[in-house]
């Protein structure tokens, strides 16, 4: 898809046609560089950010990505169009290699968690939401970089990979990734990871997040919260199955210091819920709907899992109990 215009671009972001919270900081940089083609302006440099922050309110990276570009053009005279596109490659170049040292740390996790199994030789079932894999990102993903590193290690993980209602980013997007990186992986309901967290059949919980506070509050797709939760009553291997959000820095909002009150919850359009759009048996896309006419739905996009149910989060700088992120603020 050919994105060449301010306009395209958040359409873009507000379509979900780009998604994931790091892709959408990085494509945003995008849009600044595009808006200098424009109009090279101050003025319109600030009307197409907010433009841009408004386009999707609760991934942070979003709203860093764009301050980060204003403050390059703030301090840039001349040649304002070349240095935002220097800018923006710099975030995307970053961003792929946070992701990279994500998942090195997160594999030494899993290998901790892998050699302390009580049963030997069992395939190690880690448990993720949404999409938090390379196509949420820039490469290599977050949640998913540690996994795709786990298994190119020769470790003998398996994924169970929550469909992720109501966009089905889990069974679209994420199976479909661990597919083509041959990572042994089984789709369930939404509704199942409890379950299967009580029957054993879980070993470790890694997700993405959409904005982490200072504090440890991990803000993620919608349904998140649950599996947390889930993970905090059921012991593993004699521990409470590990819960970690794997995110890159700028995913941290440092002036935010309770999730619960302070971050943004996008309401996304109800028809996500109404509607459900596959693959019909002759390899069309068709939509159908799934709830009655006369039935309203309601679509919180993202929900706050409370620092107290998270065991660690997996930076680029190491991984760290959600008391403890502070050591790395900027
Ligand atoms: O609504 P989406 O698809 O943009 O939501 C994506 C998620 O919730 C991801 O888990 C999160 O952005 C982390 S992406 C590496």
């Amino acid at each position: 898809m050919r994105i060449d215009s301010v306009d395209k671009m958040v359409h873009a972001i507000k379509t979900m046609q780009v998604r994931g919270a790091p892709l959408i900081g990085a494509a945003a940089a995008y849009g600044i560089a595009l808006a200098t083609l424009e109009d090279d302006s101050e003025a319109h440099a600030l009307l197409v950010a907010e433009k841009l922050k408004n386009s999707r309110p609760t991934a942070v990276n979003l709203a860093w990505a764009v301050n980060r570009m204003l403050a390059v053009l703030q301090n840039t005279a001349t040649q304002r169009n070349l240095a935002a596109w220097r800018e923006a490659a710099n975030i995307v170049n970053e961003d792929a290699a946070q992701n990279q040292a994500i998942g090195q740390h997160g594999l030494g996790l899993i290998k901790q968690s892998y050699q302390n199994q009580l049963i030997k030789n069992k395939p190690f079932n880690i448990l993720t939401h949404c999409n938090a894999g390379w196509l949420a990102t820039v490469d290599f993903g977050t949640a998913l970089a540690p996994i795709y590193a786990a298994h190119d290690a020769g470790l003998n993980i398996h994924v169970w990979v929550d469909e992720t209602r109501p966009r089905n980013q889990g069974a679209f997007l994420t199976a479909w990734e661990l597919a083509q990186h041959g990572v042994p992986h089984t789709v369930i309901t939404d509704n199942a990871g409890g379950h299967l967290m009580q029957q054993g059949a879980v070993d470790m919980v890694i997700v993405g997040a959409d904005r982490v506070t200072a504090t440890g509050d991990v803000c993620n797709k919608i349904g998140t919260y649950l599996k947390a939760l889930a993970a905090f009553d059921n012991i593993v291997s004699g521990h409470r199955i590990p819960f970690y959000a794997a995110v890159p820095s700028p995913t941290i909002d440092w002036t935010m210091s309770d999730g619960l009150k302070e971050i943004t919850i996008e309401e996304r359009d109800s028809e996500e819920v109404t509607i459900i759009k596959g693959l019909a048996v002759d390899g069309s896309i068709q939509s159908v709907r799934v709830i009655p006419i006369e039935s309203s739905a309601a679509n919180p996009a993202f929900d706050v899992t409370p620092a107290r149910l998270v065991t660690g989060i997996i930076t680029e700088k190491g991984v760290f109990a959600p008391n403890a992120l502070k050591a790395i603020a900027p």
